[in-house]
């Protein structure tokens, strides 16, 4: 953990030290203030160990934490096929993900923690229902072919929102971006490359396919979260360079990426009131249910209190590995300092 990260910024630091009147402290704060939003116009990496509004710090630590929990929960629909896989090539295909989503949370939580939260205080959030994780992972993967899809389309959804975090104002955020970007582009193609066996295999097979995606669908839009309108937190985020894209350019984009790819597939879209608009060269969506996203989000989906219970159980039994590295830990920190004493 980097707690020093806090209001260590030497400029800060002595302004404190040898200003004692409030006005002359409240002066030190708005220089530092000025300096920041200068930084971020010019698009320049906070980093760490720099000075930073703590609201700014405040919104990066629950989006950080909230998307290492969204890996770390998104683990669990997939893993749930991994005994089930239909072949040798496809499970090793699925280890390799879940694996890699097990890695995203790891740069993730990593991340967060230099905002000055250790990751055993993330974790207790999320196991308390405190924190939020992507609601689309409260869905149920129930045929080969939800895995399919997820790949395709959840992964898809994924990259479009995490490409534009490869330019976060915020450095380490950024750069766990760039890595995790790379993965999530396999997750999407091994997910396509799934959907187009079983969309060329038997007819049953391309109804299992049709059934998944009709399933998946809608909840897949959601995933870009409410409609730039009621979007609480996105303006502010815009600002500070955290978000790039709005919810809705996201969603279009999504769209446009996608409906020719189902289209390549033979599946057919879940939606009577899409339609190809020429004038602006966009595909557009009929209107989302947003009463299902917001019931899911607070709680209410089909596999919310399953998925937090598999966690809490995981963690439970993870306690050992959790002790035995601490202890691992402390022997070799005690080795070097009798080496070195
Ligand atoms: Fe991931
Ligand atoms: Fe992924």
């Amino acid at each position: 953990m980097y707690t020093q990260a806090i209001d260590t910024d030497p400029q800060f630091v002595a302004t404190q030290g040898a200003m004692r009147s409030v006005g002359a402290t409240h002066a030190s704060h708005d220089r530092l203030l000025a300096s920041f939003d200068q930084r971020i116009a010019n698009d320049e990496k906070i980093e760490a160990q720099d000075w930073m509004p703590a609201a700014y710090r405040k919104t990066l630590l629950r989006q950080i934490s909230q998307h290492a929990h969204s890996e770390v929960v998104g683990m669990l629909p997939e893993g749930n096929w991994i005994t089930r896989a239909p072949s040798l090539r496809r499970k090793a295909i699925l280890l390799a993900k879940v694996q890699d989503e097990g890695g995203h949370g790891l740069y993730l939580y990593s991340a967060a923690e230099t905002l000055g939260s250790s990751r055993a205080e993330m974790l207790d959030a999320l196991l308390e229902g405190r924190a939020k994780y992507s609601s689309i992972f409260n869905y149920p993967t129930l045929t080969w072919a939800d895995v399919g899809c997820i790949g395709w389309l959840v992964d898809g959804a994924a990259i479009m929102n995490q490409v534009p975090l490869c330019r976060c104002s915020y450095g380490p955020y950024a750069r766990a971006m760039i890595r995790i970007c790379k993965e999530e582009s396999f997750h999407q193609r091994q997910g396509f490359e799934l959907m187009l066996a079983l969309c060329q295999g038997s007819e049953g097979q391309k109804q299992m396919a049709q059934e998944a995606f009709n399933r998946w669908w809608w909840p897949v839009l959601m995933m870009f979260g409410p409609p730039d309108a009621d979007s609480v937190h996105s303006t502010q985020t815009m600002q500070w360079g955290i978000k790039r894209i709005s919810n809705d350019d996201l969603r279009q984009q999504f769209l446009d990426a996608t409906v020719p790819q189902a289209q390549l597939l033979g599946l057919s879209i879940p939606d009577s009131d899409l339609r190809y608009d020429d004038s602006s060269g966009h595909w557009q969506c009929g209107p989302i249910q947003w009463e299902e996203f917001w019931r899911v989000v607070q709680g209410d989906g089909p596999c919310n209190r399953e998925r937090l219970n598999t966690r809490r159980i995981a963690h439970e039994e993870g306690a050992w590995v959790r002790e035995a590295a601490q202890a691992y830990a402390l022997k070799q920190a005690g080795q070097q300092a009798q080496a070195l004493g």
